[in-house]
């Protein structure tokens, strides 16, 4: 694939064809997509596949229970539920997204980026392939009745509903924000990098992926993103997972912190797609890019003075650097489980 093209090609559809999506090829791109999440870490996460008519009408009504159920219920005419369980109907296949409980908060950041990342994945793959999808995540679903339909248990995080089918039309692309307009490099001196030739990549090539990236889908196009470029080796060696590494530079992603948590969901989901997308797009130029949450996230006791708005918390620190350089990892591979109804 070229990832280049299709992420930035990529588009949020909305209308579906009234055509079959075979469910053989949606499991063989699930377990594609599951093969590029990159990870040394084992992820948990499940995912539900509403396929026949009876479940997906199942899945209508618990949608819209919020809404229905409501005092207001009363006075929404039967003919918008009406419309409302059409669109879902119509729509080919729902695919929904849980990442499973852990024992600790980090590991649950990892669950929900695994699957949010292998999201990302599924939907350049079916691009590829002629599948437009949805990512879904409407407030209304924040109700008991969707919560039991799709079998979320207590210290779940429910990622969102992919609808999928084939279409006719794709929409015309949004704009981005260039990346350069939310990029900082960090200096704790002025001094050049001494040794030209130690694997470190530059902050123009790197720009240069950042930007192809951002095309990543993220709800009311809202760009959460902020980066900070960490080149400096007096920097670089406080960020270090372990003494004996030998990191050329790190690459921190922050992201705004929204008032309403459904929306600061939403955008951690966003920012994972765009780490995902760097991924992607770094190991075609034959970097390596290994993505941490360190502890320090968790404790704001940061290593470097990162210079924060209070209203900013960082999501992931991505050590990047040419791969004959690749530190020794083991990446895990994430297990699939589909339940389809
Ligand atoms: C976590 C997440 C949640 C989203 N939720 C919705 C949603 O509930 N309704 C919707 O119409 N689009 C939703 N979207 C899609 C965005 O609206 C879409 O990505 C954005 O408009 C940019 O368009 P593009 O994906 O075609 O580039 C969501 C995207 C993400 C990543």
């Amino acid at each position: 694939m070229n990832f280049a093209k299709t992420i930035a090609e990529r588009r949020t559809i909305r209308k579906f064809k009234d055509e079959t999506v075979p469910f053989e090829l949606l499991n063989t791109l699930l377990k594609q997509a599951s093969s590029l999440w990159k990870s040394e870490e084992q992820s948990h996460w499940r995912c539900v596949y509403y396929e026949s008519a009876a479940s997906r009408l199942r899945l209508a009504e618990s949608m819209f229970a919020k809404v229905t159920g409501s005092q207001l219920g009363k006075f929404i005419p039967s003919k918008l539920t009406d419309f409302l369980t059409k669109s879902v109907l119509s729509t080919p296949v729902h695919l929904v997204f849980i990442a499973e409980s852990a024992a600790n908060r980090r590991q649950c950041d990892e669950n929900y980026a695994a699957v949010c990342s292998i999201m990302q994945n599924l939907q350049l793959l079916g691009w590829e392939n002629g599948l437009g999808m949805l990512w879904y995540t409407d407030p209304m679903l924040n109700y008991p009745s969707f919560f039991n339909e799709i079998g979320l248990k207590v210290g779940e995080k429910f990622a969102g509903i992919l609808n999928i089918g084939y279409f006719d039309r794709s929409p015309k692309a949004r704009k981005r924000t260039p990346a350069e307009q939310n990029w900082t490099e960090f200096m704790t001196d002025t001094k050049p990098r001494i040794n030209t030739n130690d694997h470190y990549v530059s902050s123009p090539d790197i720009l240069e992926i950042v930007n192809i990236a951002v095309w990543a889908p993220n709800d009311g196009l809202r760009e959460p993103w902020r980066f900070i470029y960490v080149t400096d080796p007096e920097s670089v060696a406080k960020l270090q997972p372990s003494p004996a590494n030998t990191s050329p530079s790190f690459l921190i992603v922050v992201a705004k912190k929204e008032a309403d948590p459904h929306k600061q969901e939403e955008d951690y989901a966003a920012v994972c797609c765009l780490i995902q997308n760097f991924q992607l797009l770094a190991s075609c130029k034959g970097w390596y890019v290994r993505r941490t949450i360190p502890e320090w996230v968790y404790e704001r006791r940061l290593p470097i003075p990162l210079n924060l708005d209070p209203q900013e918390r960082t999501l992931a620190v991505l050590e990047v650097g040419t791969a004959e350089q690749i530190p020794s990892s083991s990446s895990t591979p994430s297990t699939l489980n589909v339940i389809r109804l």
